[in-house]
């Protein structure tokens, strides 16, 4: 008899949820800091590793913009990226929509080519090297301004070809999708679809706003529309990908423990809900969030190979694509039609 667990890691995943610079594990943040004679206020990777314990998303944006600091050239970009592929390609991953936030790195001096043309190479180079296909997502900061983002906008229109659609994070508690709804008319006239973190923190409201204001056409977290029924009908009927993750949720006190997390219910519920690392570096990798899952939420071998099809379904990849994958999970989960 195969383990749910022993599925988890074979079934063919797309992570569509990841911040690059959420995937800056400790020790890398050292060797930047060295590389560019960076001070760090800890004296250790192990001593900034214990500080990651979160009362909220505040807390930890706090420490996530601090460790960003240390990337400064076009290399580390590459590299950075390049080792979260060399990290997936061990878990069964096949492709990846990483965001990145470029106001963090161009706030600091660091010109956006370097940003875009390093993050680009460690994604072709992991793609020769693994077959990982991707698509790539910058991200409005939404405690800035709409101003700023749009300075940001037109800085990244260069680069428009690298990109498969533009996202909005960081803190969500008063900083509504609204606030930007000038700038994402913009992105979406330049033939972008817009995508936000919407529900993570904020309330259920902000992901129809998402939706109604922004036209984001998928929502990251979403998990607060479990307190509004109705929109958990209308994300289903509508197939509105939510990209979930569980773990980031726990680790900032969304949820108390992982059995009380809403994916298994809102997967019965017919929403297109996959499952996401975040922030890997803070909160644990793709296939451990997965393996968590199983254990505190009972999920069962269909409930794995549906969230599984979900990953590339609620991609960015063609159609075609698509369900080709799709159809290596149904054969693999012993599905057949
Ligand atoms: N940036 C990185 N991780 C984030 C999260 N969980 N929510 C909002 N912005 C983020
Ligand atoms: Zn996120």
């Amino acid at each position: 008899m195969r383990s749910p667990e022993a599925l988890a890691g074979a079934l063919p995943k797309a992570e569509l949820h990841v911040h690059l610079e959420g995937t800056l594990e400790p020790e890398m943040v050292f060797f930047f800091a060295k590389k560019h004679g960076v001070r760090m206020r800890f004296p250790t990777a192990t001593a900034l590793r214990q500080a990651y314990r979160f009362q909220d998303l505040q807390s930890f944006l706090d420490l996530y913009y601090e460790g960003a600091g240390v990337l400064r050239d076009r290399e580390d970009f590459h590299q950075l990226t390049l080792a979260y592929v060399d990290r997936v390609a061990r878990e069964g991953v096949w492709h990846v929509e990483p965001f990145f936030d470029p106001q963090t790195h161009t706030a600091r001096g660091v010109e956006m080519r370097d940003v875009v043309e390093g993050v680009v190479g460690g994604l072709r180079e992991g793609q020769k090297k693994h077959g990982i296909s991707w698509r790539l997502i910058p991200c409005f900061l939404r405690h800035l301004s709409e101003e700023e983002a749009r300075k940001t906008w037109r800085e990244l229109l260069p680069y428009r070809e690298h990109f498969s659609a533009v996202g909005l994070d960081s803190s969500e508690k008063g900083n509504p999708p609204s606030k930007f709804a000038g700038v994402f008319s913009e992105v979406r006239a330049a033939g972008l679809p817009a995508v936000a973190h919407a529900g993570e923190e904020g309330p259920a409201a902000y992901i129809r706003e998402a939706i109604d204001v922004l036209k984001a056409v998928r929502i990251d977290h979403g998990v607060r529309c479990r307190e509004d029924p109705g929109l958990v009908g209308e994300l289903a009927r509508d197939r509105v990908p939510l990209t979930v993750c569980p773990l980031s949720n726990v680790k900032l006190c969304v949820f108390k423990n992982l059995s009380e997390h809403p994916l298994k219910e809102l997967l019965r519920a017919g929403v297109n809900v996959s499952v996401n690392s975040d922030d890997p570096a803070f909160f644990g990798g793709l296939l451990e969030t997965w393996l968590a899952c199983v254990r505190e939420l009972g999920l069962g071998e269909e409930d794995l190979a549906q969230l599984a099809r979900n990953s590339f379904a609620g991609s960015f990849l063609p159609e075609e694509e698509k369900r080709k994958w799709i159809q290596k999970i149904d054969r693999l989960a012993g599905v057949s039609f």
